[in-house]
C-alpha cells in the first residue's frame, strides 16, 4: 500500500513539500496551527508568492474541481499522528530576538504535539534548519513520549530549496540527504523518494550530525561565496577594476564556477543570514568557534554593502545630506521571484536613506505588501515608471525581469536627473548610458 504522508508546518518549506509529496502520487495531510493559513491552502491559495506553486497545490487539494484530492489539511495533531507512515516536520527555526542562536521552539512544540498521539508505527523525519546535535536531542524527546515506542524513529533530512525555485528544487533535488539510525528509516525513505531517485538525483546516507551540517555548511559555503566577490569589489572600486569581468574570469575556472559570484549589496532572506549566525552560536557552545569565527568576516562583508550603496547614494547627490532628495527603489524584496522581505539588503538601504530624511519612493513587483507592511513610513509607487518620477537618482536594488526589460529613454524623460546606481550589477551599461543615464554600479568603474 502507498505510503501516507503527513507534513508538520504548511510555511514556504512545508507548502510546497506536501503540494510536491501529492504530485509524486502520495496521500498527504498538511497540519498548521495557523487556523488562517490552513483555509487558504483547503481553498488552493498559497499564503506567499513562489512560481508554480499555486498550480501545484490547485492540481492538488482535496474539494477543488478536477484536482487529485490527495492533498488535504488539518489542525488536529491526533488526525496528522494517527493518518501519517512518515511525518515530516517543515516548521521554521528564525534567530533568536537578540540573540545569534536559533529558536528551536517551533520544531519542540511541532515534534511534542505530535509525538504524544504517536500509537502506530511511523517514521518522523525533520526537514527544518537546525544546530547539530538537535535530531539526537529530539530523537530521545520522541522514544519518551510516543506511545508507540520502538515503533516510532526519527530521520532528518535537510531542505536545500531555493526561494522562486521551490517547487522545481523539491521535485527535482540536486541532491536528497538522509541522517538515518536504522535501514528501516532508510528504506522508508528510499520509498518516499524514490521518483526522484529513479531519474538520477543522488541519495546519501549519513549519521544524525552529519545530516544537519550539510545544510548548515552549504549555506555558509554560499555565504562565503558571495561575500568573497563582494570583498574583491571593495578592492577593484579602490583599485580601479571591474568585479563583473572579475568574476567572468574566475568562473571560467570550473574548480570556482561562475554561481554566486554576483557581486553588489550582498545576501538576505530568511536563510543565509540567520544561518551562519546560528552556526556560529551553535560552534561556540560545541567549543569548536575558532573554525567558525571566518563567518564573522563573511557576515560583516555582507553587511557592510548596505552601508556601502547609501554612501554610493549620497554621494551621487553631491554628497551631504539626503534632506529633500527624491530616491526611488527598484527592487525590496531580498531577491527576484520572490515576495520575501525578511532581512531584505533592498529594504534595509530604502530604509536608512529615508531615516536620514530621503523621500524614498519604492516600487517591487511582488513584494509590495509585505514591504508596506514591514516598513510603513517608507513611500511607495504602482509602477517602476511612478517611482522614478520625479527622483534626483534611481537605486535598482532587486535584479527582477522587469526591471532589465524598463526602457531606459522613456524612464530618463520622468526622471528629474537621470542617475542610477545598480546596487547587483544586472543592468546592461551600454544601453543607459546611450539613454543619456549616469550609470554607476558596486565594484566597476565610472564611464
Ligand atoms: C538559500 C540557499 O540557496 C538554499 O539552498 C537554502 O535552502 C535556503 O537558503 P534562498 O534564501 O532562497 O536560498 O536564496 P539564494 O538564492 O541562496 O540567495 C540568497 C541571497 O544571496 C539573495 O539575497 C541573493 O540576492 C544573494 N546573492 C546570491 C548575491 O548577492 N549574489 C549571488 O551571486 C547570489
Amino acid at each position: 500500500m502507498a505510503l501516507k504522508i503527513t507534513v508538520i508546518g504548511t510555511g514556504y518549506l512545508g507548502a510546497t513539500h506536501a503540494a510536491a509529496m501529492a504530485e509524486l502520487g502520495f496521500e498527504v495531510l498538511g497540519l498548521d496551527v495557523v487556523t488562517e493559513k490552513i483555509a487558504m491552502l483547503q481553498r488552493g491559495e498559497v499564503p506567499m508568492y513562489e512560481p508554480g506553486l499555486e498550480e501545484l497545490l490547485r492540481k492538488h487539494v482535496a474539494g477543488i474541481e478536477g484536482a487529485s484530492g490527495r492533498l488535504r489539511f488539518t489542525t488536529d495533531p491526533a488526525e496528522a499522528a494517527d493518518f501519517g507512515d512518515v511525518h515530516f516536520i517543515c516548521v521554521n527555526t528564525p534567530q533568536k530576538h537578540g540573540e545569534y542562536a536559533c529558536d528551536m521552539s517551533y520544531v519542540d512544540t511541532a515534534l511534542e504535539s505530535l509525538a504524544k498521539h504517536l500509537t502506530k508505527a511511523s517514521l518522523v523525519v525533520g526537514k527544518s534548519t537546525v544546530p547539530v546535535g538537535s535530531a539526537d536531542r529530539l530523537a530521545a524527546r520522541l522514544a519518551e513520549l510516543a506511545p508507540a515506542g520502538d515503533e516510532v524513529e526519527l530521520a532528518w533530512n535537510p531542505e536545500f530549496l531555493r526561494e522562486g525555485f521551490a517547487v522545481q528544487d523539491t521535485l527535482h533535488p540536486d541532491r536528497i540527504v538522509v541522517g538515518v539510525r536504522s535501514e528501516r528509516a532508510e528504506k522508508l525513505l528510499r520509498e518516499v523518494y524514490a521518483t526522484p531517485i529513479a531519474e538520477g538525483s543522488p541519495f546519501v546516507v549519513t549519521d544524525f550530525p552529519t545530516a544537519e551540517l550539510v545544510k548548515t555548511s552549504a549555506n555558509s559555503f554560499l555565504a562565503t561565496k558571495i561575500s568573497f566577490i563582494n570583498a574583491m569589489a571593495e578592492v577593484c572600486e579602490a583599485a580601479g577594476g571591474d568585479v563583473v569581468k572579475l568574476a567572468e574570469a574566475l568562473g571560467h575556472d570550473d574548480r570556482i564556477g561562475k554561481k554566486f559570484l554576483r557581486a553588489g549589496i550582498g545576501f538576505g532572506g530568511g536563510c543565509l543570514p540567520k544561518d551562519i549566525r546560528a552556526f556560529m552560536a551553535r560552534a561556540g557552545e560545541l567549543g569548536a568557534d575558532q573554525a567558525l569565527t571566518f563567518l564573522r568576516e563573511i557576515d560583516s562583508i555582507n553587511m557592510r554593502r548596505r552601508g556601502q550603496m547609501v554612501e554610493m547614494t549620497r554621494e551621487a547627490l553631491g554628497g551631504g545630506s539626503f534632506l529633500g532628495k527624491r530616491v526611488a527603489v527598484l527592487g525590496a524584496t531580498f531577491k527576484p521571484d520572490s515576495d520575501d522581505v525578511r532581512d531584505s539588503p533592498a529594504l534595509n538601504v530604502a530604509g536608512q536613506i529615508h531615516l536620514q530624511g530621503g523621500q524614498v519612493t519604492v516600487y517591487d513587483p511582488k513584494g509590495m505588501v509585505n514591504a508596506r507592511r514591514l516598513f510603513p513610513t517608507l513611500g511607495y509607487a504602482d509602477t517602476a515608471t511612478d517611482a522614478v518620477r520625479g527622483a534626483d537618482v534611481v537605486l535598482h536594488l532587486t535584479e527582477w525581469r522587469e526591471f532589465r526589460e524598463l526602457d531606459p529613454a522613456a524612464l530618463a524623460s520622468v526622471a528629474t536627473t537621470p542617475v542610477i546606481l545598480d546596487g547587483r550589477n544586472a543592468l546592461d551599461p551600454q544601453t543607459w548610458r546611450a539613454a543619456g543615464w549616469t550609470y554607476r554600479a558596486m565594484g566597476r568603474p565610472a564611464a
